[in-house]
């Protein structure tokens, strides 16, 4: 096997080991891809400042997220389905980030429960919310994120309907999977995966199966989502859901500068600037793109987050140092887990670290909290270069 050197040799290596819907369900965006494509090409042309003869001695990486001491600014975002791109894949990932020092955020639609990654883990892990229509379901998914002892609840705004990804309908993509010969020939190439498949019992949505009423079938995502999620869900909503919380919150989804401003209204800890990673609205710019006006208007007035086409320790840098105060990577650590489990987690994250190291000394910085504007470039072309 070639050296694992980036995030994209765990891609290549997932794409051999994770049957092919599984796979695509993460390598996918909303109908053209032409925001999923942007968030990655927006940080490339984004330009580091080479400084020399600086002193590089004892660096650090070590910041905070909400008030949280983290070994590096870099949760891992809430991901669906995890558990399908490796057996137990919420369990493996959580403990890889408990581990490392960074905080894990369990997707509602994740295949291990609330109670299944807190049964294999100590510290608390972060939970993400979708808010369904069955609003005595959700005050009880809140109370079993609460009684887990989660460090903090993100609640997702942009996901009341489905974007439609046409990989997972050409795939008709399920889950537990359906056994159609497309699908039996997909998973029959993963041999692996089929063995550790077999040897779980966590196979479908594990948060939601025998807890939520009347939901039965909870194979087609797409279906399932239109059917269950709320799309009346707004503002005054957040207010609700804030106060049966009682703990930190991050809002997940804003795009927007007027969204950016609402949030700070709500009180929340934190927003993540979130496109859903192309998922959603595609044709909505990238998430780079939109932070630095974003940090202009809120950015003294709550914390902000980013995630989206964040594929290596040099797009991390780039965020910080247009005014996120923490990042999500979600694609990285599911190739990571999907190429090797656990240790591909483990692998991703220590990439990551070590290109963020390495490019913060080669800029001349020695700590999170130097990477300002000062480290970059001025990317937008309506600025005067520098
Ligand atoms: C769920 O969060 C998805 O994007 O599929």
């Amino acid at each position: 096997m070639r050296k694992i050197l980036e995030i994209n040799d765990l891609k290549k290596l997932a794409k051999r080991r994770v049957p092919k819907m599984f796979f695509d369900y993460a390598d996918s965006g909303a109908w053209t891809e032409s925001t999923y494509r942007a968030n990655e090409e927006d940080f490339k042309k984004i330009k580091l400042r080479q400084r020399v003869l600086v002193d590089m001695t004892n660096r650090s990486l070590e910041s905070e997220m909400i008030g949280q001491k983290v070994s590096m600014p870099v949760a891992l975002s809430p991901t669906g389905l995890t558990g399908m791109q490796h057996a137990n894949g919420e369990m493996l990932a959580a403990q890889a980030a408990e581990e490392f020092g960074v905080p894990f955020t369990l997707s509602t639609m994740s295949i291990c429960s609330i109670e299944d990654v807190a049964s294999v883990t100590k510290k608390p892990f972060w939970f993400q919310l979708y808010v369904m229509k069955d609003r005595d379901f959700i005050a009880d998914l809140i109370n079993r994120a609460k009684a887990a002892k989660c460090g903090a609840l993100v609640l997702t705004l942009d996901l009341q309907i489905l974007g439609q990804r046409h990989k997972d309908l050409r795939n008709n993509l399920s889950a537990p999977p359906k056994f159609t010969l497309k699908n039996l020939w997909q998973m029959m190439t993963c041999p692996k995966w089929c063995m550790d498949m077999l040897q779980t019992d966590k196979r479908t949505f594990r948060n939601i199966a025998g807890h939520a009423k009347n939901v039965t079938d909870l194979s087609s995502l797409s279906l399932w989502t239109a059917s269950q999620f709320d799309p009346k869900l707004n503002w005054n909503d957040v207010e609700w859901i804030k106060k049966i919380w009682g703990g930190k919150l991050i809002l997940k989804g804003i795009l927007d500068v007027e969204d950016a401003k609402m949030a700070v209204k709500t009180g929340a800890d934190a927003i993540l600037v979130s496109n859903h990673g192309g998922r959603q609205l595609d044709g909505a710019p990238s998430t780079i793109s939109v932070l630095p006006e974003i940090v202009d208007a809120v950015g003294d007035m709550i914390e902000i987050h980013l995630d989206g086409g964040i594929r290596s320790g040099q797009d991390v840098l780039k965020a910080l140092a247009l005014g996120a105060k923490g990042t999500f990577i979600g694609r990285p650590f599911l190739y990571g887990l999907g190429a090797l489990g656990k240790p591909g987690v483990t692998k991703a994250l220590e990439i990551i670290r070590n290109e963020l190291d390495i490019s913060m000394a080669l800029c001349g910085k020695k700590k999170i909290a130097d990477l300002t504007h000062d480290v970059l470039y001025d990317f937008r072309p309506s600025k005067p270069k520098r």
